[in-house]
């Protein structure tokens, strides 16, 4: 029998589908791209409803199945925006109980995680999760993936994606922000700070981005070319992701860093993750970007992990956690 899973946290409806062996295979998404504003977690709840039918049939048709095969139904019970997730779990106890088949509530963060040791098929990674919402640098110790440093304010993706928004480029702005500053270092092959410098803001193992959009804001405002600006914030918000993780790996001992969240995408995070891995003899990894960003695939393969582990969620723990935190969920899979 296959696993369904449903990923809804915050912009996107996604289902990806698990066969019976626990091989994944793409997910069919649908994400939310409002003309102006950030994220507004009703609308997005809405879309989603909106969405989910047509999406459920187009998942189930590309493998060529029908509800009959479907043996297990994962979905995201959180951390995310509430209406959102309410929207997956909603669609997963409909469709449990329609199907007659357990349901298993995933941590998303560790959905990410999973997804990304089976695509690049390492072992026991520090991850680098760089997401819209969050930015954790994670190891796995004693049963649990914890959190050895994050973000103290909003996570990298939010910020590229504010800082895009205030130059007029539409939700996400991760990657017209790579583009532009890809440009600008072809450009510019002796490209230099002088007059792009921004804070750089690592405390310890934990990061911060809200000083550092505010005073790129501000070049802009100035004069910088939007190019120039775009290249030095890539580059000082990355370089300051890339310190926090060789501390990880140098603390723990560990010889592997895998990336995963929707900033992994990025081509110049992941050579900048490679060059640091080479200089101390590790190896750097990034899953293909179709599991880096939200996805109903990962939700279905933790789904699976979980349910060979014997755990399923009954209809009455089945609520959603705005909150659930990466170190909250027990590995019992690994
Ligand atoms: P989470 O709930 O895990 O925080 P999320 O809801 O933010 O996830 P993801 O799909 O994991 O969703 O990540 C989306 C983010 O990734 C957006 O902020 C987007 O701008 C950013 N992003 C996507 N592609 C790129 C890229 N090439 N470069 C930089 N950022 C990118
Ligand atoms: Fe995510």
């Amino acid at each position: 029998m296959w696993t369904l899973g449903i990923e809804s946290t915050a912009h996107t409806l996604s289902f990806g589908l698990i066969d019976p062996d626990g091989k994944p295979f793409p997910s069919s998404t649908s994400t939310i791209r409002p003309e102006k504003g950030g994220i507004h977690p009703r609308e997005a709840a809405d879309h989603h409803k909106a969405a989910a039918a047509d999406l459920l049939k187009a998942a189930l048709s590309s493998q060529s199945l029908n509800a009959n095969d479907i043996g297990a139904i994962a979905y995201s019970q959180g951390p995310g925006l509430g209406p959102c997730l309410r929207v997956g779990a909603s669609i997963a106890r409909g469709l449990a109980a329609k199907f007659d088949v357990p349901m298993i509530g995933v941590n998303h963060c560790v959905a990410h995680i999973e997804i990304g040791r089976q695509q690049c098929g390492c072992d026991d990674p520090v991850l680098l999760y760089v997401s819209g919402g969050n930015t954790q640098v994670i190891a796995r110790l004693e049963g649990k993936y914890r959190v050895l440093g994050e973000t103290l304010d909003i996570g990298i993706g939010n910020m590229l994606d504010k800082f895009a928004r205030a130059q007029g480029i539409p939700f996400p702005g991760g990657p017209v922000i790579e583009k532009l500053a890809a440009k600008w270092q072809d450009e510019n092959p002796d490209a230099n700070m002088n007059g792009l410098e921004l804070p750089y803001a690592v405390r310890g193992m934990d990061l911060a981005f809200s000083g550092v959009l505010t005073a790129a804001l501000r070049l802009v405002e100035n004069g910088k070319p939007l190019e120039a600006v775009c290249w030095s914030l890539q580059e000082h918000v990355f370089s300051a992701c890339v310190e926090v993780a060789e501390r990880a790996l140098a603390h723990t001992g560990k010889t592997e860093l895998l990336l995963g969240g929707g900033v992994a995408c990025n081509n110049r995070l992941r050579t900048m993750c490679e060059l640091m891995c080479e200089e101390r003899q590790a190896k750097s990894y990034a899953p293909p970007r179709m599991y880096c960003i939200d996805n109903g695939t990962m939700i279905g393969l933790l789904g699976w992990l979980e349910l060979q582990s014997g755990r399923v969620t009954e209809f009455d723990n089945s609520a959603i956690d705005q909150y659930l935190r990466t170190d909250q969920t027990p590995i019992i899979w690994a």
